[in-house]
């Protein structure tokens, strides 16, 4: 597929586009260690094994683990380790998780698909799939208490963590229904949307991957370093939404292992519905531009994030 630019959206392999080896090992290499981390938290819990087993189901059979990703790749670009990323990491994606579950439910998309598998819902039940969500949600604010050791570090993580589930269900509200200024522009009510649903959540894996790479190096949470992963992180996050409402309309059910073409029959408001598929991919160029000229003061161990980056804007699925 071609942009207004001309850039080229190539056929997908695995994690849904066509890349060279080196870029897919950056994306793909710490998913194993954070499957592992959530699998390992969610078995150590005492609760009950269908919860479990609900819980487990909607974590960690498929799913790119994109937020635990750019965690991982923000506490490095900032000197740290991507190892002590991991609380982090998990704890955004049990939030990533929760939000998919409800948001597939009958009274949000009521959808049936899911990561090439029946939604929650589907495959359990509505009370179970309610419930699952609740449950990954409180996870998540255990995982940073339990895991990560320096109480102050954790109590910035966990204020980070609600600040950004907080701005993904007021979007999630602006989506489904309304709330927005009348008075607002098409334009600014998108972005308003989109900066909450999903870009929340993104600039929160990415801060407290960077707070957590800063621990490592001793360095203050106000370093300029994580100036430039929050500006970083603000570009991605609408960008990867546009990304998701063009692949809408321009992938199919089989390609996103998600159901296509259901934004426009649910009246949603989104990029390519708004301004066109143009000037939606127009947006994603630009922002892209933004995100990697955000990490210019990072130097070299910011290389993976901005392989993350060109990655997120020619995704397919
Ligand atoms: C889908 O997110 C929902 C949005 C916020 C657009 P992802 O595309 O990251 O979904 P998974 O985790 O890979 O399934
Ligand atoms: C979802 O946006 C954003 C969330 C907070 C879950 P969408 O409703 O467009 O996500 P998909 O297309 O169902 O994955
Ligand atoms: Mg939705
Ligand atoms: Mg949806
Ligand atoms: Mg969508």
């Amino acid at each position: 597929m071609q942009t207004a630019q001309g850039t080229t959206r190539p056929l997908q392999v695995e994690v849904g586009v066509e890349m060279n080896t080196k870029v897919r090992d950056v994306l793909v290499r710490p998913v194993a260690e954070v499957d592992g981390y959530l699998h390992g938290f969610v078995s150590s819990l005492p609760i009950p094994d269908n919860l479990r087993e609900a819980v487990q189901y909607a974590l960690l059979g498929g799913g790119k683990r994109l937020r635990p990703v750019l965690a991982w790749y923000s506490a490095e670009a900032v000197g740290g380790t991507g190892q002590s990323s991991l609380p982090a990491g998990a704890a955004v994606e049990l939030v990533h998780a929760f939000s998919l579950v409800h948001d597939d439910l009958p009274a949000m998309d009521d959808d049936d698909l899911r990561r090439g598998r029946p939604t929650l819902h589907r495959a359990f039940n509505e009370a179970m799939a309610i419930l699952a969500g609740d449950a990954k949600l409180n996870f998540a604010f255990q995982v940073l208490v339990e895991r990560v050791h320096d109480p102050l570090v954790a109590s910035s993580l966990v204020r980070e963590l609600a600040i950004g589930t907080g701005g993904m269900i007021a979007g999630q509200v602006y989506d489904t229904l309304g709330g927005m200024p009348e008075t607002m522009a098409a334009e600014e009510k998108l972005k308003c949307i989109h900066n909450n649903k999903t870009g929340a959540l993104i600039r929160a894996s990415c801060r407290m991957g960077a707070m957590l790479g800063l621990m490592d190096t001793g360095r203050a949470q106000g370093d300029q370093r994580l100036v430039a992963v929050t500006a970083y992180a603000d570009a991605i996050g609408l960008m990867f939404q546009i990304v998701d409402d063009i692949l809408d309309v321009t992938q199919t059910t089989e390609q996103l292992g998600k159901k296509s073409g259901k934004d426009q029959d649910a009246g949603k408001m989104t990029y390519p519905g708004v301004l066109g598929l143009a000037a939606a991919n127009k947006r994603v160029d630009d922002l892209l531009a933004e995100a990697l000229a955000a990490l210019e003061p990072l130097g070299a161990p910011a290389e993976p994030l901005r392989q993350l980056a060109r990655y997120m804007a020619v995704r397919t699925k």
